[in-house]
């Protein structure tokens, strides 16, 4: 399908969240040693990235890699394992410095005072890294954090606290199989604004079934009650293998539309839009991105992606339980993390592209010729203007169908025949 019959589809192929999708990754053979990857690398300005699997639900539309209310032996051998990948890891690097850190999931706030504790301190002995100096990001769920976690996180050097809202509304929170105890939200939003970090960030989807406009401009309205510095709204995507995919539900019709919403309420209300899911307030001292898709990423942790120029590499990917299970049990007994054995490797055009979408999807001009004929549809739909190239409004909107198509075919054909369990 060319682009124009995939807008007439009204198709939302996909995050870009990084490319290459880590259903593109495919077993290394032979594995390549982590000091040979990164020999090449600048390696002063690492991002460190630690994903923590765990979570007290698993909601209805979620897909991420991670388990539910594991038990305590279960986190422990994985914080052993975590202990041990980044002190390897930091050995086969050489780093120079670190020069941002996020905590992704997930829900890191799942651990406990001491485990935190444990975890940051481990990471600063491994790296050049002084926490309370760099911009540190913390994504958590309303039912792990209270007062005292957020003092913690604070006085470890958190500057970037995400809560996972997802709506403010009972409705579209039971339509999406998140279910969340009365009071807890207001809870939580309060205990963030009073911790004051300097970025409160709050995650919201939109699209589901139950949703019209008058109820996600709720939300929105209640979100903005605690003038988030940012919110990331995502559409509501219905993945393999999710809850709400076995119950056969589907996103409404509305996503688009409840997208201009949201758009238009946001910047009148004095936010700038960086992308088609973030928005934030001007002026902030920290503009990061945490996207976590820059090259130099460190990931540590049983789902975290590592990223140089030419080789993405993981840790294997599931959604289902058993699946998750198995490759975190697998994670837990390795004793060797000096090899990269799962991953893509980027050659020059890949590295172009993947370069072309950060830039466009991001709603920044064009810095360089990524000499691809694509690009002349993008201007003739109205989708982009010329000198400097970038997306339009409309083309920032239309995000999700113009990065998917802009993949390489063989990006694209790993995707489809990735299985996922
Ligand atoms: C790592 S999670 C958030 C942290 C925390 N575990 C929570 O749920 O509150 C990142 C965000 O991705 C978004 N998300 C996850 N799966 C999604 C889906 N299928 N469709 C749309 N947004 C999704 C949610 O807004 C979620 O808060
Ligand atoms: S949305 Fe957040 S809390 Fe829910 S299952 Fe996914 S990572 Fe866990």
């Amino acid at each position: 399908m060319n682009l124009r019959q995939r807008m007439q589809a009204e198709s939302y192929d996909g995050y870009t969240y990084a490319y290459p999708h880590k259903t593109a990754y495919r077993p290394l053979d032979p594995p390549i040693p982590l000091a040979r990857a990164w020999a090449e690398e600048p390696k002063d300005r690492l991002f460190l990235y630690t994903h923590l699997p765990f979570c007290e639900m698993r909601c209805g539309f979620c897909n991420l890699f991670t388990t539910i209310r594991p038990a305590q032996e279960r986190v422990e051998a994985t914080l052993a394992a975590i202990a041990r990948q980044s002190a390897a890891t930091a050995r086969a690097l050489q780093p120079g410095r670190v020069a941002q850190a996020a905590f992704g999931g997930g829900t890191p706030s799942y651990l406990s005072h001491a485990q935190l504790e444990r975890l940051f301190d481990g990471l600063a002995r491994d790296w050049p890294v002084d926490f309370s100096n760099i911009p540190v990001s913390f994504e958590t769920s309303p039912g792990t954090v209270d007062a005292a976690k957020l003092a913690l996180l604070r006085r470890l050097g958190v500057d970037r606290l995400s809560l996972g809202v997802q709506s403010f509304r009972p409705e579209d929170l039971a339509d999406l199989k998140r279910p969340q105890p009365e009071g807890q939200l207001e809870r939580a939003c309060a205990s963030v604004a009073e911790a004051g970090f300097e970025v409160f960030n709050i995650d919201l989807i939109y699209g589901n079934a139950a949703q019209d406009e008058a109820g996600w401009e709720f939300s929105l309205r209640q979100a903005l009650r605690w003038r988030p510095q940012e919110l990331y709204l995502y559409p509501l995507y219905v993945g393999k293998l999710t809850n709400l995919d076995r119950l056969g539900r589907r996103p409404g019709e509305r996503r688009r539309s409840l997208y201009r919403l949201a758009r238009q309420l946001l910047l009148s209300e004095g936010y700038q839009q960086v992308s088609m899911r973030l928005f934030r307030l001007p002026g902030l001292r920290l503009d990061t991105d945490y996207c976590c898709q820059e090259d130099g990423m460190v990931g540590l942790g049983p789902g975290a992606r590592s990223y140089t120029r030419a080789l993405h590499y993981s840790s294997e990917y599931a959604v289902g339980q058993p699946g998750v299970r198995a490759i975190i049990e697998a994670f837990c007994q390795r004793t060797d993390f000096s090899l990269a054995d799962y991953g893509f490797a980027l050659d020059l055009h890949e590295q172009n592209l993947r370069r072309l979408l950060k830039t466009l999807l991001r709603g920044l001009p064009l810095d360089f010729d990524p000499q691809l004929p694509q690009l002349v549809e993008l201007t003739e739909l109205g989708l982009a203007q010329s000198s400097p190239f970038r997306l339009t409004p409309e083309g920032l909107a239309w995000s999700d169908t113009i990065g998917p198509w802009l993949y390489s075919q063989p990006v694209q054909s790993a995707m489809r025949e990735y299985e996922l369990r």
